[in-house]
């Protein structure tokens, strides 16, 4: 690891999506908020989990090591905030299953290194793309506390996205470019074709009210 130690110029987190989130999904979103919101905060304690898996996974690298562990505590100050706003909100933390996102993306991710450590990094970096732009989309839309919170949480988690993506040009400087539009195609479909549950990252419902 040399170089810009994961930092790159900012950049929209679209930049690096080869589809917008449909119409559709935030409409979806909206009409189903309890569901989003313990889908949301199942997604910061897994962001902690993936930035610790990584830190156990490549020990040598100590720029990628420092930095995640201040992205892993981020990430549970977020789960922290919006457990908050869904106890404000009356709204109940029951086990949710998990949508099909994460689980589909990660089969794409080569299972041998150095291929398995770019992959994880532009999986990662794509994942906090896709949650800025939802963020982002929502936040006009919603009321208080939700908004200030979604805005602010839009920002975040653009700073993530250009931190993986950094760390991922640093770490193949000849590959990152390919491998990225291979992985950004796969994920989105994953986040644009309809879905049987809605989930932060899922696509729009395949029956729709
Ligand atoms: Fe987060
Ligand atoms: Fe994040």
């Amino acid at each position: 690891m040399s170089g810009s130690l994961g930092i790159v110029a900012p950049e929209s987190a679209a930049s690096i999506l080869r589809a917008p989130t449909p119409g559709e999904w935030v409409d979806d979103a909206l009409g189903h908020v309890p569901e989003l919101l313990q889908d949301h905060a199942n997604c910061e304690k897994k962001a902690a989990s993936t930035a610790l898996a990584l830190m156990f996974a490549y020990p040598d690298d100590r720029a990628l090591g420092a930095a995640l562990s201040r992205l892993a505590r981020e990430e549970l100050r977020h789960f922290e905030q919006v457990t908050r706003a869904m106890a404000a909100l009356e709204v109940p933390y029951v086990r949710q299953r998990p949508g099909r996102y994460a689980q589909r993306l990660r089969s794409a991710v080569a299972t041998c290194d150095p291929a398995r450590k770019l992959d994880l990094l532009l999986t990662g970096a794509l994942i906090e793309a896709r949650s800025a732009e939802r963020f982002a989309l929502l936040a006009p839309r919603l009321a208080p506390p939700l908004a200030r919170l979604y805005a602010d949480l839009a920002g975040a988690e653009a700073r993530h996205f250009t931190l993986y993506l950094g760390f991922a040009r640093d770490t193949a400087p000849h590959e990152w470019a390919t491998r990225l539009t291979a992985l950004a195609l796969h994920e989105a479909e994953l986040a644009t074709e309809p879905d049987v549950t809605l989930r932060f990252h899922s696509g729009p419902l395949r029956v729709r009210p």
